[in-house]
Formats: C-alpha cells, sequence, structure tokens
C-alpha cells in the first residue's frame, strides 16, 4: 500500500535520508528503530506529507502523493509526532479535534471507548489535559490519534514516557487495528516491543536502510 523508491533528503550538502527503498503492505506491522539522528522522524515525517524528500517518489495505493490532496492524504496517513501537541484545555477539545477538522459531528461513544483502551478511564472528557502527568497527557494524543482509523498509522515514540503496564495496553489496541488492516510504522528504542508483534524491523543507520529482520 505504500511504496518509497529511492527516496532521498539532502539539505544543503547533509545527507539526512539517503535512497530509501520501503514497501508497506496492507495490514503490516513495521517497527523502525536506529540511533539518535539517523533519520527515523525525518522519514516517518516525508511519509506523513510533511516535507517533502528531495528525490525519489512515493506511492500510496499505486498513486503518486502529488496525485492526492493534502486533506485526503492527512485522513488516510495519520502521524504522531515525537513532541506533545495537545489543544485546549479538555480531554474533549483534543478528542474531538479530529472530527472538527473534518467537519463531522463529535463521536463521545468511541472518544469513551478509548479513553478506557488507554488506561484514562477515571477521567472525564471534561478533565483538564494541563493538570495530567506526562504519560497521561501522551495516552490522550494516542487516543486522539485514533479517533478515526487511519489507513496508515505512524508513531514516533508513541510510548515512550509510559510504564510498562501502559505501554502494553497502547500496543494491544494499536496492534488490534493491525488485525483490522491498518498499516504501521512504529519508531521505538524498546527492543523488547520491536520484537513482540511486529512483522518486521527496519534498522536506519546514517540515513541507510542497514538490515531488515
Ligand atoms: N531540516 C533539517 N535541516 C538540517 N538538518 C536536519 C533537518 N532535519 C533533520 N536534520 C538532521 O537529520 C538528522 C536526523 O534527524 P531525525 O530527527 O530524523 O533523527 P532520529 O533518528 O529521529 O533521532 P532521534 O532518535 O533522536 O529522534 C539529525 O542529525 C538532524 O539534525
Ligand atoms: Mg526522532
Amino acid at each position: 500500500m505504500l511504496n518509497l523508491n529511492n527516496v532521498s533528503y539532502h539539505v544543503e550538502d547533509q545527507r539526512i535520508l539517503n535512497q530509501i527503498n520501503l514497501n508497506v503492505k496492507q495490514g503490516e506491522a513495521i517497527a523502525v528503530v536506529g540511533a539518535s539522528g539517523s533519520g527515523k522522524s525525518t522519514l516517518l515525517r516525508i511519509i506523513a506529507d510533511l516535507i517533502s524528500p528531495t528525490e525519489g517518489n512515493i506511492l500510496f495505493k499505486g498513486h503518486a502523493y502529488k496525485d492526492y490532496t493534502p486533506e485526503s492524504l492527512r485522513q488516510r496517513v495519520s502521524y504522531l509526532p515525537q513532541r506533545l501537541e495537545l489543544f485546549g484545555d479538555t480531554i474533549q477539545d483534543n478528542l474531538a479535534f479530529p472530527a472538527l477538522a473534518r467537519q463531522e459531528s463529535f463521536d463521545k461513544k468511541r472518544a469513551k471507548m478509548l479513553l478506557e483502551a488507554v488506561g484514562l478511564k477515571k477521567y472525564k472528557l471534561s478533565a483538564s489535559v494541563q493538570r495530567m502527568s506526562g504519560g497521561e497527557q501522551q495516552r490522550v494524543t494516542i487516543a486522539r490519534q485514533l479517533m478515526y482509523q487511519p489507513e496508515l498509522l505512524l508513531l514516533d515514540e508513541a510510548t515512550s514516557a509510559l510504564d510498562d503496564k501502559n505501554s502494553r495496553l497502547i500496543e494491544q489496541l494499536i496492534f488490534n487495528m493491525v488485525k483490522e488492516g491498518t498499516s504501521v510504522l512504529w519508531i521505538t528504542h524498546n527492543t523488547a516491543q520491536s520484537k513482540r508483534q511486529f512483522h518486521r524491523i527496519v534498522t536506519l543507520h546514517n540515513g541507510e536502510i542497514e538490515q531488515e529482520a
């Protein structure tokens, strides 16, 4: 469903990504690993269409990215960035945001289901996000990202602030979506996590794919 063909990202004379070839199937879960600075976030930002490759091309379901409107791509390809981004004051402000962007009504039932699935059942939708802990805030952003089930989900260290119990809870939620056909690229430093359930592990080294296991 996703094909990267000789994708490079160069800034001035710096090669941040070099000749990346990667094919992702529907319902495939791939762990993206590699040292800090190896280009993992840049790769996901390119696939999320936030930045454009300086060389190469990307196909989504057989069509070039430029054949999609930015809105339709954003609805199909969902990217959770490395840095926490919260909106407004309450949990509801955050979980209702994707519906607002699509000019659709807020699915309160799904919001409550997701809140429970990320282990935040004790909170009401009206609770203030500012008073929550870092790990709780991270789980609000994950729930927000899943208000609509994407075709391709890009996670940049989504569970970095979470303890083992909550990490497993999030993994379960994500891998249930994989079973339903969502493809996932998940940057993780947790090798135990990357070995547990992923179909493949892609390792980046100095902007190149080093090995596939
Ligand atoms: N627009 C840019 N201009 C210059 N350098 C950039 C730009 N974007 C990324 N880089 C550099 O590219 C390298 C890869 O960055 P990237 O954020 O992709 O790494 P990463 O693998 O996600 O690292 P981490 O594990 O620390 O998050 C870094 O050295 C970064 O400074
Ligand atoms: Mg990164």
